[in-house]
């Protein structure tokens, strides 16, 4: 057992969940994109175990790439700012149908600036979709494309979600015990 089980409450989204999710999710935008040119966008780091399992499941060709941006501070509250860290370097994006793929959308302020920021680019489409998705906490209209989970508004970890860059590499989507904080 990894010793950072030990700050979990309780399991959220299991494995076998999360695994349905994925699944599901990949069947949808398989069919959804036979005749479109997709591009699967990553968006770093929290993404990324998600990504990883998704494009794996989608049976399409597809080209992946990378964005980086953050919206948070060090701990467990929005700051409501969003900055692009790492950026897309194409000439031309007018033949990319992109799918932005999220861990999660909490406040919408992410998947909101960035799918205004890819339009303008020029994609031919921008569409998103989240492994989990907390409605209760939005600041700005925000509905994803596709959604795993819809979950209560609770901090969560795990499958690439971290706490203060913790908890990242578990496999399952967990609340983390209160004490955490208040160390
Ligand atoms: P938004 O811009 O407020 O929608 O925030 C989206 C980003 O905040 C996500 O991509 C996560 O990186 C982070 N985030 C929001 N809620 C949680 C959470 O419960 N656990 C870990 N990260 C979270
Ligand atoms: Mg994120």
């Amino acid at each position: 057992m990894n010793i950072l089980e030990n700050d979990v409450e309780k399991i959220l989204v299991s494995k076998e969940r999360i695994a349905e999710i994925v699944d599901d999710m990949a069947k949808r935008i398989s069919e959804d994109y036979k005749d479109k040119n997709l591009l699967l966008l990553c968006i770093l780091k929290g993404s990324v175990v998600f990504f990883s399992d998704l494009m794996r499941k989608i049976t399409l060709p597809m080209e992946i790439d990378f964005m980086k941006v953050a919206s948070y501070g060090k701990g467990s509250t929005s700051t409501g700012n969003v900055r692009i860290l790492l950026d897309l370097h194409r000439e031309d994006f007018s033949n990319e149908d992109i799918l932005i793929v999220e861990d999660i959308i909490d406040s919408g302020r992410t998947l909101s600036t960035l799918v205004e920021y890819l339009k303008m680019k020029g994609c031919r489409s921008v569409r998103t979709c989240t492994l989990l998705d907390k409605p209760g906490r939005r600041e700005v209209p925000f509905t994803p494309d596709y959604a795993g989970e819809v979950i209560p508004d609770e901090f969560v970890i795990g499958y690439g979600l971290d706490y203060a860059e913790k908890y990242r590499e578990l496999p399952y989507v967990g609340v983390l015990k209160p004490s955490v904080y208040m160390k």
